[in-house]
């Protein structure tokens, strides 16, 4: 069974907040996120501290736009080596090919570049009423997740629960980033579709993203603990 880690989700809103948790919960720390609120709040210096504090960083900016304004922006972000980032996969084909070349020919270090399936907000009467997407959100997910791979990107963000459909597409060299991760004893929060931490190994994920159950916890060491043990029971 492959190795999986845990992304502690820095939904912070203000950097003092997000580095004096890192600070406080060193010892248990290896992979944080950075998301839009934070990065778009601290702006690229709370990179930096990161690094300084020895965190990996995944950042999740979720780009999408026409191909050459996705992959410049890789060119950019490439230079604040972190250790993974991310695109929407719904930027179709050419936008991953170029987003993948430029981001791999400008990291100097080795760095995952991963695309979002279906955001798990999104349901199918999203999917049907919205953006006129008739297939159910399962058979998207697999497909978005083929192209991705099709495109040589690294990996995938997809919920636990649609790893049941696409276990034939990941090994060594493809991916899956999941988020809605819970203890049973955890809050849910406005998560649906939730998954605990071994049972998202089982299924095959290599990172789990799990944010309030530990950042918001009176001891988050302890929790964050409680996700590693249940990972090793496997
Ligand atoms: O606090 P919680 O564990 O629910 O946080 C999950 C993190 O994963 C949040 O940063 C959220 O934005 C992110 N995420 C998600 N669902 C996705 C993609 C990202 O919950 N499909």
């Amino acid at each position: 069974m492959q190795k999986t880690e845990v992304i502690v989700a820095l939904d912070f809103a203000e950097k003092q907040l997000a580095l004096d948790f890192c600070k406080n919960n060193l010892a248990e720390l290896t992979w944080v996120k950075v998301g839009m609120e934070l990065y778009y709040s601290a702006g690229s210096e709370i990179l930096v501290q990161l690094k300084d504090l020895g965190l990996k960083i995944f950042l999740d900016l979720k780009l999408h736009d026409i191909p050459n304004t996705v992959a410049q922006s890789m060119r950019v972000l490439a230079k604040h080596q972190v250790d993974m980032l991310n695109c929407h996969i719904a930027g179709g084909s050419k936008m991953l090919l170029e987003a993948s070349k430029a981001y791999k020919d400008s990291c100097k270090q080795k760095s995952y570049l991963i695309g979002v399936t279906q955001l798990t907000s999104t349901d199918e009467n999203i999917l049907r009423q919205d953006l006129k997407i008739e297939l159910p959100i399962s058979e998207v997910v697999n497909a978005y997740a083929q192209l991705a791979r099709h495109c040589e990107l690294d990996g995938v963000v997809c919920a636990a629960s649609d790893l049941e459909n696409m276990h034939n597409l990941f090994d060594a060299d493809f991916f899956a980033v999941c988020p809605g991760i819970r203890l049973a004893e955890d809050q849910k929060n406005d998560q649906v579709r939730v998954v605990d931490p071994y049972h998202a190994k089982k299924l095959g994920a290599k990172f789990l993203v799990v944010g309030r159950p530990i950042t918001q916890s009176k001891d988050p060491q302890v929790v964050l603990k409680k996700y590693k043990s249940e990972l090793l029971k496997i």
